[in-house]
């Protein structure tokens, strides 16, 4: 949560920042600033609440002149999202300027002090005890005097700095969120990721926990908090900047739900060996130990939740081990049994959920092995669990996650493989054949895209529903969860998604005439009892909306309207059924003229607790 950008270097500074705040801004959109210095020692900041455009409008006509800025985009925790709570903070003199994501937490502790001293403050934010703290702190070293500020503080933070004395150097620290350098010529970036920087360098660096970086045209330099240096690898980005922009496309959601059939294969890709097997080493884990495991842990939240349930259906099936879903936040505080023979998978698009993050600490402190599930080369989450599994689905800048969750829940189905296949629970020609089903997906996602039409007409008749249900039995089910998840956080429409089998003890009663309620009814083996399902609502005067499998006729007398996905292995069929719900939700959300990119309230890496 909060977009981070600084930038060093020879070119307009305040570009550079709002170049790299435009692609931050999923980050959260409550407010946006910078603060750009000029060679002669100026430090101008400029802020607004609301989304970035606001700013915008103000600098665009009279840019700030310098090639040093650092800026902000917002996702509101201390303080409301005003104007005046937009960072960058500054200090009494207004020469210190600082922007941070996170959430210092011994602030008002902080405060106190510095009030005592004299100091005034002008925000309700924790962030500005930062600048006052430098303001005392600094005598001419910046990265020195961040060092010592950063030993004071409790909690998360990323902060990056700016001191009108210092129109050479930039100064970021970190403690459990991220940061990442991005290496240029004659001039060097910091961002909360890298698509903060990737329309001018590829290559990066992450900053590591605890450590501070000094940022100057020629190099950067990172220590640790104490001061030593130390020195730390470069990786090189494999996306370009078309990856992060929407290609034509009204909103990035769009776009990144068509990229599905492409990034399922770059999911399995290379994970295939010559003779149809699966071969992962990124679980680190020798046979013998995934032969001792005794029970499977799923931790994650939202969307990701939503893939780990399907993969307690492949693993339990495929493997014969207990699997246990836990959303990453009541993980750790209800004390879970589990040890030394329990594989956790942490299942996380951005890698930076503080829930998750924390869910993994609890794990790892109990001697689980850990494997995280992650979109997200080098993140927090990946550089604390024991082993990562990538997923590749390349840079996802909509906050409604879609092919995050596609190659979230591909990667289930992979892990669930390979463990059957090490286990020898699956002998290895129905390895084989479960992995050609999944390597036709990427075809048969191509195809549901290419009959969308008529879920775009039928989101337009949605949009005055004040209510929708979903309904799914067995991999249904979760996905029943997810296409709820997905209407309420796009459309702002009440959603629930229920086990079909359940709704007769109490979900029913929700049902008037005309309800919408979409049943998840792709082939499996309780379609049977599902056709029931149906029946029952429609009885009740529900309109229903049916996702069915080509051919499969059994349900189309009780179906108002009828979505086909082509026939695909039943395990499977969550990779289909969701297409037509996203499609859904983003159309329903776009009748409405909503923002579909940046729905209210929310962001899209939730790195607060
Ligand atoms: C919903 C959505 C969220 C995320 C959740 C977890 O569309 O995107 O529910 O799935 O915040 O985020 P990650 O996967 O980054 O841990």
């Amino acid at each position: 949560m909060c977009g981070i950008v600084g930038y060093v270097g020879s070119k307009p500074g305040m570009d550079v920042v709002l170049e790299g705040l435009r692609r931050l801004e999923y980050r959260g959109y409550d407010s946006a600033g910078v603060a750009v210095l000029s060679d002669a020692g100026e430090l101008q900041v400029e802020r607004r609440a609301g989304k970035l455009a606001n700013l915008e409008k103000v600098v665009v006509g009279t840019p700030l002149p310098g090639t040093l800025a650092i800026g902000h985009t917002r996702w509101a925790t201390h303080g409301a999202p005003t104007d005046r709570n937009a960072h960058p903070h500054v200090d009494c003199a207004g020469r210190v300027a600082v922007v941070h994501n996170g959430t210092i937490e011994n602030f008002e502790e902080l405060v106190a002090g510095l009030e005592q001293r004299g100091h005034e403050r002008r925000s309700e934010t924790d962030t500005e005890v930062v600048a006052h703290l430098l303001e005392e702190r600094y005598d001419g070293d910046l990265a020195e005097a961040v060092r010592s500020v950063c030993r004071d503080l409790e909690g998360s933070f990323v902060l990056v700095v700016a001191h009108a004395d210092r129109p050479d150097v930039v100064v970021g620290a970190r403690r459990n969120l991220p940061l990442v350098i991005g290496l240029g010529e004659g001039e060097n970036f910091l961002g909360s990721d890298v698509t903060a920087f990737i329309g001018h360098t590829r290559e990066a660096r992450i900053v590591d926990q605890d450590q501070v970086v000094e940022l100057r045209r020629d190099g950067v330099t990172v220590t640790t908090l104490d001061g030593t240096v130390v020195d730390g690898a470069s990786f090189h980005v494999d996306w370009d900047t078309d990856a992060a922009e929407k290609g034509g496309h009204e909103f990035f959601m769009l776009k990144e739900i068509q990229e599905q059939p492409a990034a399922i294969r770059e999911t399995l890709g290379g994970r295939l060996q010559e003779d149809g097997l699966l071969h992962l080493d990124e679980l680190s884990m020798s046979d013998e130990d995934i032969r001792g495991i005794e029970q499977v842990v799923i931790i994650a939240c939202g969307s990701s939740y939503h893939s780990g349930l399907v993969g307690k259906y492949a693993i339990e099936r495929w493997c014969r081990l207990p699997v246990q879903v836990e959303m990453a936040s009541e993980f750790r505080y209800r004390d879970p049994v589990v040890g030394r023979n329990t594989l956790v998978i942490a299942v996380s698009q951005s890698g930076e959920t503080a829930d998750t993050l924390e869910a993994v600490r609890h794990a790892r402190s109990q001697k689980a092995w850990v494997l995280a599930v992650t979109n997200t080369v080098g993140s927090t989450i990946s550089r604390e669990s024991d082993a990562a599994f990538y997923t590749r689905g390349g840079p996802e800048v909509a906050v409604a996650s879609t092919k995050a969750v596609i190659t979230q829940i591909v990667a289930m189905y992979v892990v669930g493989l390979y463990l059957a296949q090490v286990r020898g629970t699956r002998d290895a020609d129905e390895v084989r054949a479960h992995l050609a089903d999944l390597r036709e997906i990427p075809d048969l996602v191509q195809e549901v895209l290419d009959r969308m039409d008529g879920v775009r007409e039928l989101a337009r008749d949605l949009v005055n529903e004040p209510r929708v249900l979903f309904l799914g039995r067995h991999v249904g089910y979760p996905m029943a969860l997810e296409g709820a998840l997905k209407l309420k956080e796009l459309a702002y429409i009440s959603a629930e998604g229920f086990p079909a089998g359940e709704i007769k003890h109490g979900p029913i009663a929700l049902i008037e005439k005309g309800t919408p309620v979409v049943v998840l009814a792709a082939r499996h083996a309780l379609s049977a009892k599902l056709v029931n399902n149906v029946q029952e609502v429609r009885a009740r005067g529900a309109r229903t909306i049916v996702i069915a499998t080509d051919g499969d006729d059994s349900v189309t007398p009780y179906a108002d309207e009828i979505i086909r996905i082509p026939d695909t292995k039943s395990l499977l069929t969550p990779l289909l059924t969701i297409v037509p719900m996203q499609v859904l939700s983003a159309e329903v959300a776009r009748a409405k003229g909503l923002d579909v990119d940046q729905p209210r309230n929310l962001a899209k890496s939730v790195t607060v607790e």
